[in-house]
């Protein structure tokens, strides 16, 4: 008998001790994640200081804080659910990037880091999930009796009259660390907390906690907040075919194969055989009118590669001192798992990115190892490029005739739209994404 305790309890002494072991490795590889990938912003204490913060709007969350904006609970902190859903989409129209293309236990690591910067947060308790009714049937009518809520709740003081986050009040509101904060324009772009009907009717129900978003959980029944969830969904422009913002497709490029020279333009009929990804930018200071995405299209003969950029712009920019200009940047060393991939802005020490960018008045590669380190790349086999402002829209074809090509790989593009006057030309990027080329074996 006696012997029979002590081995129960050297097992779970074992037990206990794996999993500490276990929960050590995570903190430990978390810890390295984000001194890479999140430090930068959130600061290596997580106060939200990091060396990018000045050139940032909405600034980066001071982590150590614990008030978190997503939530699917009724607690004062989120779930973990909640943190790995921002994690992996971001938060649009800002500069948090999405983490899609990491793998699940590196979610799972960084989470269990970004805990221990907070003690609100891995003591506090998330609470019951938000109670969702069930959906009532999206009509005319729901969409009429939301409109109307619109109007007396007195969303249009901030959002303004057509939802565009125009309101009266919304030039002097502030958000709990101080700074100035913008309401949603509702009617662009993927939403910062989700587009689906779910997802605004938590945003309505427990407001943007941190923000002067007022919670409405209290204050309207289920079928109110529905009403005004079809309301909301009415004003929304369409966003692009095929486009869901929690799918981890969204971070594909698909290089079709061709055959014969790559085209020499955009409107070549050679990319009517591309497949069209649309490809959604992250402002680092956001402003209104921001150009929400580009669409890409991209092409390989085997030898080397071509893309096709194009993206709406109400003018056309082409002044040497502030033009428009579009960039793909793309990792230097060979990435065999998605956590050695470098700082998305510009690389970081020892972990090099190159750049090719195109301006109207010239294509050239640089390569760069972190903020402020760009050099000119000279390259024996030149980038070629030129762009068509046609209509509102820019069409940019950036081609390299000879390239490595490698089966899949790693890439992500940024924007410099010159109507918007920002300090010092602060652009617009993707998240990292994945390039799949068709027809190019394994090696
Ligand atoms: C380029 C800058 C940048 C990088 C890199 C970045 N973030 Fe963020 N992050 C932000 C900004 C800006 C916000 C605030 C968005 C807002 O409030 O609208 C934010 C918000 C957050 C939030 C709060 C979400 C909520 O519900 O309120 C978490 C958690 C977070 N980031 C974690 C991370 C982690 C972990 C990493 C690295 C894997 C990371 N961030 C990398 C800029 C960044
Ligand atoms: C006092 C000003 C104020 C009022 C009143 C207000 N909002 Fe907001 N709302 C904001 C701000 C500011 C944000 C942005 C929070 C952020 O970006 O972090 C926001 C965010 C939102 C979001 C989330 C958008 C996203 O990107 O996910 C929705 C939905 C929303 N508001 C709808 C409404 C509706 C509907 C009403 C009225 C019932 C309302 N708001 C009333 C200021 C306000």
């Amino acid at each position: 008998m006696f012997k029979k305790i002590l081995f129960i309890f050297f097992l779970s002494f074992v037990a206990a001790t794996t999993a500490c072991k276990g929960k050590q490795t995570e903190l430990s590889e978390g810890k390295k994640i984000y001194e890479v990938h999140c430090a930068g912003c959130h600061g290596v204490k997580g106060d939200g200081n990091g060396p990018m913060a000045k050139y940032l709007f909405p600034k980066p969350r001071d982590l150590t804080a614990g008030i978190f904006k997503f939530r699917t609970t009724q607690g004062p902190v989120p779930a973990d659910i909640d943190i790995l859903q921002t994690l992996k989409v971001g938060v649009p129209g800002t500069s948090m990037p999405g983490w899609d293309v990491l793998k699940q236990q590196d979610w799972k690591n960084i989470l269990a880091y970004v805990k221990t910067l907070s003690p609100r947060l891995a003591k506090g308790d998330a609470g019951k999930p938000i109670d969702l009714p069930e959906e009532p049937k999206n009509t005319g009518e729901s969409v009429a009796g939301g409109k109307a809520i619109f109007g007396q709740a007195g969303c249009v003081a901030c959002h303004g009259l057509s939802g565009k986050g125009d309101g009266p009040a919304a030039g002097s509101l502030k958000d709990v660390w101080g700074n100035p904060i913008i309401p949603r324009d509702l009617t662009k772009g993927p939403l910062k907390w989700g587009n689906a009907g779910r997802d605004i009717y938590r945003s309505l129900w427990n407001g943007v906690p941190g923000t002067p978003m007022p919670a409405y959980g209290n204050t309207y029944t289920g079928n109110q907040l529905w009403n005004l969830v079809h309301y909301l969904q009415s004003i929304q422009q369409k966003l692009p075919e095929g486009y869901d913002p929690s799918s981890p497709r969204r971070n594909l490029i698909t290089v079709s194969e061709m055959s014969g020279l790559l085209p020499t333009d955009c409107e070549n009929s050679a990319w009517q055989k591309a497949k069209v990804s649309p490809v959604f930018l992250k402002p680092l200071w956001f402003e209104r009118g921001e150009t929400e995405w580009i669409e890409v299209k991209a092409l390989h003969n085997k030898k080397g590669i071509a893309f096709c950029l194009s993206w709406e712009d109400d003018q056309v920019n082409i002044s040497p001192v502030a033009s428009d200009a579009v960039a793909l940047q793309f990792p230097i060393k060979k990435i065999s798992e998605p956590v050695q991939l470098p700082f998305l802005g510009l690389g970081n020490a020892g972990n090099p990115v190159e750049l090719w960018v195109w301006k109207p008045q010239s294509t050239q590669s640089f390569i760069a190892e972190g903020l402020g380190t760009q050099q000119s790349l000279s390259n024996e086999q030149p980038l070629q490029g030129n762009g068509v402002y046609k209509e509102g829209r820019w069409s940019v074809r950036i081609t390299r005739n000879t390239a490595q090509l490698e089966p899949t790989g790693y890439l992500s593009f940024a924007l410099w739209d010159a109507d918007i006057p920002k300090p010092m030309g602060l652009h617009s990027f993707s998240e990292w994404m994945i390039y799949e080329m068709e027809g190019v074996p394994e090696k």
